[in-house]
């Protein structure tokens, strides 16, 4: 049985999704912090179990039965390295035979100015410490992510206006990562290893402003600014200070081309093309 945590959050319920197509809810085990959400999976035979990654004793409960867990990563950066260890815990000591953690792709987390992103290369070092058999799914910048930074569908009059220079990404959609993440869990037979769950190509916000015009019909394009100018504008528009400037980590590394990795092995574990730029934000804009 595969243990799936972060079940009802949109990375853990696209995994689910992809599980429950290749084998019966009665060999998938959802961790979830409220079973109000999981009613539907629970309709379908998944067994919910209930419990947070403080909570260790839920956590030895939550393995009764399984031989995989899929760890999907928390968002509280204040706890989750710890929350994460009493995961890896709880597997060790239930004696699980494959251990998936969804991390982040990173070209190097030395140079990194994200302080957010220490806590996945972190939990990757305490898996590996752990002797768990393991598989590390480093994920690329979900496209999905794209409409929060441009500004919603206003992008579409103001055009891209950011501090990421011409740096580029290798965006994916977090659905065809779930779908990969959950072929891969389920087809593991073999060694410790560690994917790149990325697009096949890195773009740039000029490549972004271009799609968009694509699919919108409408002239859209991408103004480089200065991070005063991106602080200024936030704070204009409602931000701290204080994480109008955190943010400014985020697009450091995204100018000095920390998130263009890119890999076949999105591709590979989907048996088929991932959806290009253009397709991908159509879908997430609705356009
Ligand atoms: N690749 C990227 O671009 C990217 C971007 C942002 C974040 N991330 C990382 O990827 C993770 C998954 O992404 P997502 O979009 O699926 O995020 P999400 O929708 O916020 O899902 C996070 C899941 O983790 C669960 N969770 C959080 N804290 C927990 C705790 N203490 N105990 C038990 N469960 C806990 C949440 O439970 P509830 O359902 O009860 O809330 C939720 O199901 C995020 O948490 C973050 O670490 C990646």
């Amino acid at each position: 049985m595969m243990l799936i945590t972060g079940a009802t959050g949109q990375l853990g319920s696209a995994v689910v999704r992809r599980v429950l197509e290749r084998t019966a809810g009665a060999d998938v085990a959802a961790l979830v912090r409220d079973p109000s959400k999981a009613v539907d999976l629970a309709a379908r035979g998944v067994s919910v179990r209930v419990g947070d990654y403080d909570d260790t004793a839920a956590l030895d409960r939550a393995m009764a039965g399984v031989d995989r867990v899929l760890l999907i990563a928390g968002n509280d950066p204040q706890r989750r390295v710890q929350q994460h260890q009493h995961v890896i815990d709880a597997a060790r000591r239930a004696g699980v035979g494959l251990f998936g953690f969804a991390s982040r792709s990173l070209r190097d987390i030395h140079t990194s100015k994200n302080t957010l992103m220490g806590d996945y290369f972190e939990t990757e070092e305490r898996i590996r410490r752990s002797g768990l058999p393991h598989l590390f799914f480093r994920n690329a910048l979900y496209l999905d992510t794209v409409p929060l930074y441009v500004g919603g569908a206003r992008v579409l009059d103001t055009g891209v206006r950011l501090p990421a220079g011409s740096g580029k990404v290798a965006y994916a959609l977090r659905r065809e990562m779930g779908e990969a993440l959950a072929n891969a869990m389920l087809d593991h037979g073999g060694a410790d290893r560690t994917y790149v769950v990325s697009g096949p190509r890195a773009y740039t916000f000029d490549d972004v402003a271009s799609a968009l015009t694509e699919v919108s019909g409408r002239s859209v394009r991408y103004t480089r600014i200065s991070d005063d100018e991106y602080v200024a504008n936030a704070v204009r528009a409602g931000v701290p200070e204080h994480l109008a400037r955190r943010f400014l980590g985020f697009y450091s590394d995204i100018r000095d081309d920390q998130l263009d990795e890119t890999s076949s092995d999105l591709a590979t574990l989907l048996g088929r093309e991932p959806a290009t730029l253009p397709e991908g934000l159509r879908e997430v804009f609705k356009l």
